[in-house]
């Protein structure tokens, strides 16, 4: 198969090639043999060429024309999962939520490992913290603090005061901009807003919409780095290529990451100052929490250069989804203004409107929380979820050979739009995912344990935060709807984001709206 693809692309541009024809094929029989060990066959791959693979189609592509490519050559192939050969490395796209499953349920200890990746390195410190470290002790001891002494549900209670600050400051903010008649650029709201809550929980510093420069550009550097760890580096499979910096992506995230660091060395090293000299005996945010924590002979667990980076993480774990789901859920209304009814109904009825919704209301806002969920499937902030690779050679769905090393990328956009699965998969409809029957509460929640979309994920390396992602996603939201009407701005005939969104999925347009105070003055200042 592999053979006859590169053949038949190489003749349609060399006619006179007999002699051609014969070595090609013996490299490729070679080349060949050596994927079907053992007689076991692959996912079905799309054309690519010996040794490079499809690393062409990469760089002269975009990074989302590639995306695209990848899904319409999987449609085109009728196939839910295949094998694509970049480099020497197989890379497996998975749309399928039965094989997603298997990926990471039934043969989780096989894939729980990460790729060895030029922006991971860089950005976790040469894999100092969690996310991005391949399996191992790092990433154990990481994934236990944060689970343990970040995470827990009395950790998220202690520091719920912290996150409470932060969306007061943002329901603020807007009503300011409302007085003043501004147009509300909601991108740049809803990010700022989640950066200043991670903020606050990390190292106590609340810091007001709009009045420091430092702390918007900290936020637009966390997001250029999310960029390029979502990106196809050429280094990433042909490592010697990293001293080259040839697509230029190095450069770009190591400015960044000086921009996106810069405060928080500031802050770490301070900190460990204070409680060093004595001035300090009470732990009052995470950062103090990592600085005490100690191991089993009473020496700090964590030293400065871990705790810098896995702030770095959190910080950049807390800003993508849940900004990028705020701010498609209301475009969304936006075009579809009775969703946005039935979301004010429901606070209302929840809420009402003589006090501001807080996150003990949160279990019952079940359509709040469907429209998020929503927003997750059809318009996830990444194409893919964040890359597994396999720790030896195993079978997926009984026939498909996935050997040791292959790089699993588990198709968010895929999953969330998979037309098997969802009727009407390219419809904003947040009903689909209330629960019929009223089990378990018929409480909505934003995870999927059938992967039918991926919002956290599952299995060992799933989202350790998902009940702190859900609550600052759902605050977000259920603020800016109960505290806001909202529409589009005069003259403006359509959705800007919406529209663009046609044209490329990830390169749109921010969301411009209008609001005006639904509340009683009042209930803005804090
Ligand atoms: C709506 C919000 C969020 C969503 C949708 C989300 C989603 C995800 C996804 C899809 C993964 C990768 C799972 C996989 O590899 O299979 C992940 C991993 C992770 N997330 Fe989240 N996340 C959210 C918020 C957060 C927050 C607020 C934090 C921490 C403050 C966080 C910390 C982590 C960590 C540490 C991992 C790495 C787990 C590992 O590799 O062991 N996430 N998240």
């Amino acid at each position: 198969m592999v053979i006859y693809n590169v053949l038949s692309t190489f003749s349609k541009s060399n006619n006179n090639t007999t002699l051609w024809k014969i070595i090609i094929s013996t490299i490729l029989s070679k080349w060949n043999s050596k994927l079907v060990r053992n007689n076991k066959s692959f996912p079905p791959c799309p054309k690519s060429w010996p040794i490079i693979g499809i690393l062409p189609q990469i760089f002269t592509k975009n990074k989302s024309s590639f995306v695209y490519w990848i899904h319409k050559t999987m449609e085109e192939m009728n196939t839910e999962i295949a094998c694509i050969y970049v480099g020497n490395v197989h890379v497996i796209p998975v749309t399928s939520p039965e094989l997603a499953c298997e990926f990471l349920k039934i043969q989780d200890s096989v894939f729980s490992s990460r790729p060895i990746c030029m922006s991971a390195k860089l950005i976790s410190n040469n894999y100092l913290t969690s996310v991005f470290l391949p399996i191992g002790d790092q990433w154990m001891k990481m994934r236990k603090i944060l689970a343990s002494h970040v995470l827990s549900p009395s950790s998220l209670q202690w520091l719920r005061p912290k996150r409470d600050e932060a969306i007061d400051d943002l329901v603020e903010f807007v009503y300011k901009q409302c007085i003043n008649q501004q147009f509300i650029n909601l991108r740049k709201v809803t990010r700022c807003y989640c950066g200043n809550a991670i903020r606050n929980m990390v190292y106590n510093k609340r810091s007001l919409f709009a009045s420091r420069e430092e702390d918007e550009q900290q936020v637009d550097a966390l997001f250029t780095l999310l960029k390029y760890l979502h990106c196809f580096g050429i280094s990433d499979y042909l490592p010697w290529l990293s001293m080259f910096d040839l697509d230029g992506h190095k450069a770009i995230i190591k400015k960044a990451y000086d921009i996106a660091t810069k405060q928080i060395d500031i802050e770490v090293d301070h900190r460990i100052q204070i409680w060093k000299d004595g001035y300090k005996n009470l732990e009052q945010d995470i950062l103090d929490v990592f600085i005490m924590l100690k191991d089993d002979n009473g020496n700090p667990l964590m030293n400065a250069k871990e705790i810098k980076a896995q702030v770095l993480e959190l910080m950049l774990a807390t800003v993508d989804n849940p900004s990028n789901a705020v701010e498609w859920t209301l475009a969304e209304m936006l075009n579809q203004p009775k969703l946005m009814q039935k979301a004010i109904k429901e606070l209302d009825d929840v809420v009402g409107m003589n006090r501001l919704v807080q996150e003990s209301d949160l279990p019952r806002l079940n359509y709040i929380k469907a429209c998020i969920k929503e927003a997750f499937r059809l318009h996830p902030i990444s194409p893919f979820n964040v890359p597994h690779v396999s720790v030896s050679d195993t079978i997926i769905g009984e026939k498909h050979f996935i050997p040791k090393g292959s790089i699993v990328l588990l198709s968010r956009l895929g999953l969330g739009r998979n037309p098997r699965v969802w009727k009407n998969p390219l419809k904003f409809k947040p009903e689909r995912h209330l629960k019929k029957k009223k089990k378990d509460d018929g409480e909505v929640v934003l995870t999927d344990s059938k992967l039918r979309l991926l919002s956290f994920s599952i299995g060992r390396r799933g989202c350790p935060a998902v009940k702190l992602g859900s609550t600052i996603t759902t605050m977000l939201l259920a603020r800016l709807l109960q505290g806001f009407t909202w529409s589009l701005p005069p003259n403006s005939s359509s959705n800007d984001l919406l529209e663009s969104s046609k044209v490329d999925h990830f390169c749109t347009l921010p969301l411009l709206a209008q609001a005006k105070p639904r509340l009683a003055n009042n209930m803005y200042h804090f």
